[in-house]
Parts: C-alpha cells; sequence; structure tokens
C-alpha cells in the first residue's frame, strides 16, 4: 500500500548521478513523452527499453516520473529530483538530488509498514529475504470482474511449491500505473482473499499491479494478514503489461534503506 502519511518515513537521497539525460524523443506504447523510448538516430540519445536481448529480459518496475500516480493524490508524485550541482554552473559534476516517498512507484512493504512494534524491532527493508525476492516466478491473469477474494484464489490453482506469484489483474488494463490520479477501485486482494493465500498456498512474494497488494476497501486488514507472519513480501506497482502469463525468473532488489518500511524497487522477469 502506498502509505499512511504519518507512519512514512520519507526519505532523502542523494544520489550521485553522472547522467540525467532526459530523452527528447518519441514515446514508445507504454510511457508518453519525454519518458518514452529513446530513438537511436542519433548518437545522443539514450535508449530506454522494456525488453532486453530479444525478450529474455523484461522489466517489471516502472519509469520514476513526475506524473506517475502517488497514493491519494491527484496530482501525482511530482518533482523528486533537483539538480543542485550542474555543469552549466560551473560544478565539475552533475549531481542531483532526490525526495522520494519510499511507497513509490514499484515499492516494496516491509512488516514495519503496518505493525508498529516490527517497525521499531527493526524489521525494516534490509532485512527482506533476498531468497524469496529472486527465483522462479509464475505470474497469472486474475478474473476481471472481482477483486481478489478467496474464491478468486482458490479458482487460481496454484499449485503447492510456488513461491513467488504476480498477480495481472484489471489495473493492468486499466492502465492505473500509468494515470496521475489515484484510483481508490483498483483490484487488490480482499482480506479473504490474503488469508486464503497465507492458510492454502506456499506464496512469499506476492506482486500486484498497482500500488497496494490491498483492495482499498480492505487496506489494512489484508496488508495485516499478509505481514504478520514476517514472511510474506508484497511487491506493488509491478508494470506487467508486456510479459505474458507463465514461468519466469524473478529478481528484484530494493534498496538498503535502514529503518525504513518500504523501499523503491527493480524488478525484472528473466525468461
Ligand atoms: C548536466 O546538467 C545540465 C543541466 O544543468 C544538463 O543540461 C547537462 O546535460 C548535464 N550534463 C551531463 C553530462 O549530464
Ligand atoms: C544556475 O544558476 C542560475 C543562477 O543562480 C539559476 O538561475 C539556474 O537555475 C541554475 N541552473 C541550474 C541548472 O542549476
Ligand atoms: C475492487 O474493490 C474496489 C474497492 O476496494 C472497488 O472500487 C472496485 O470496484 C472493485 N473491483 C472489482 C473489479 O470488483
Amino acid at each position: 500500500m502506498a502509505r499512511f502519511q504519518s507512519f512514512d518515513s520519507f526519505l532523502l537521497l542523494c544520489a550521485v548521478v553522472y547522467t540525467i539525460l532526459l530523452p527528447f524523443a518519441a514515446s514508445d506504447a507504454a510511457y508518453p513523452p519525454p519518458y518514452g523510448l529513446g530513438s537511436t538516430e542519433e548518437d545522443l540519445v539514450p535508449v530506454r527499453r522494456e525488453v532486453y536481448g530479444g525478450g529474455r529480459i523484461i522489466d517489471i518496475s516502472h519509469r520514476y516520473h513526475p506524473d506517475m500516480p502517488s497514493w491519494e493524490s491527484n496530482d501525482g508524485v511530482g518533482q523528486f529530483l533537483w539538480l543542485p550541482k550542474s555543469m552549466k554552473n560551473g560544478s565539475l559534476a552533475n549531481n542531483s538530488e532526490m525526495k522520494l516517498p519510499t511507497h513509490t512507484g514499484t515499492h516494496v512493504d516491509a512488516p514495519g509498514h503496518v505493525i508498529d512494534h516490527y517497525f521499531d524491532a527493526g524489521f525494516d527493508v534490509d532485512t527482506l529475504n533476498l531468497e524469496v525476492l529472486n527465483g522462479p516466478a509464475l505470474l497469472v491473469d486474475v478474473p476481471r470482474d472481482k477483486n481478489i477474494t478467496a474464491q478468486v484464489m482458490k479458482s487460481l490453482n496454484i499449485p503447492k511449491g510456488v513461491t513467488r506469484v504476480l498477480f495481472r489483474t484489471l489495473n493492468t488494463d486499466r492502465r492505473l500505473m500509468y494515470k496521475k490520479e489515484f484510483d481508490t477501485s483498483y483490484v487488490g486482494f480482499m482480506k479473504d482473499g490474503a488469508q486464503w493465500l497465507v492458510d492454502n498456498t506456499d506464496i512469499k512474494l506476492v506482486g500486484i499491479d498497482y500500488l497496494s497488494v490491498a483492495a482499498f476497501d480492505d487496506l489494512i486488514p489484508s496488508h495485516l494478514i499478509f505481514l504478520e507472519g514476517r514472511e510474506t513480501i508484497l511487491v506493488e506497482g509491478l508494470k506487467l503489461d508486456v510479459a505474458q502469463p507463465g514461468i519466469y525468473s524473478v529478481h528484484c532488489l530494493p534498496l538498503r534503506l535502514l529503518g525504513a518500511e518500504g523501499s523503491p524497487i527493480r524488478c525484472i522477469l528473466i525468461e
């Protein structure tokens, strides 16, 4: 879920970024200009892509940009990147800074997100198990006419032994992650769906294609069910419009943000 303002640790990352080259190029289907795919016609225009190696690697992270949706906001993320030192102004290099809520775009939730004593005990994103975040994964389409209930979970027939599942929903069809306005009608887990998953499957990595795995109506109950055991990792805001349902190897790496209950995360699928 993208958070409660008051719980959120906002985080200032001073990143040394030597090349912030915005593409002044044609858009691709996924992103409008100026975030779209770069043209290769001119040498100095970077190429931005979703797929590498002829389809072997698929990027399932969304690009961070000011117009991406932000929790309960109509205005999107807004400016999150500044260039306090620039070559144009006499610095030896360009050094940008960013300030971003940790639950922005494609991101991961740690147990401390909704359980305060886990937060106090230090169950932050640095403690998430990389073995859960990396390995064989199933990408499934869920029925488009419902939220993810126990009945839906049952109907998916996900075999025992499957530990990582990315749920592609109506959110992808509605392109919600490309809309600046936050939309509470997104599809997510209802409380009984989350409980069914925990009780009846071996799934430890739950991925979804909007800002929260939990449906808005069951926001806290579903998060609690997933996170109280401290075994399930929630990856939210995934970009699942390119990959087809099937089995992949997923690779997700959060930042090692000490004390943060959320982190931007880069996830890819490898065929
Ligand atoms: C440095 O930043 C400036 C903006 O001040 C930008 O126009 C330029 O392309 C950047 N240069 C490099 C090498 O990134
Ligand atoms: C460079 O400095 C000028 C004058 O202080 C300022 O107006 C401008 O915004 C700065 N440009 C960048 C890219 O930092
Ligand atoms: C899912 O639940 C939300 C409320 O959390 C609701 O607005 C939406 O219509 C539901 N979606 C479907 C497909 O039933």
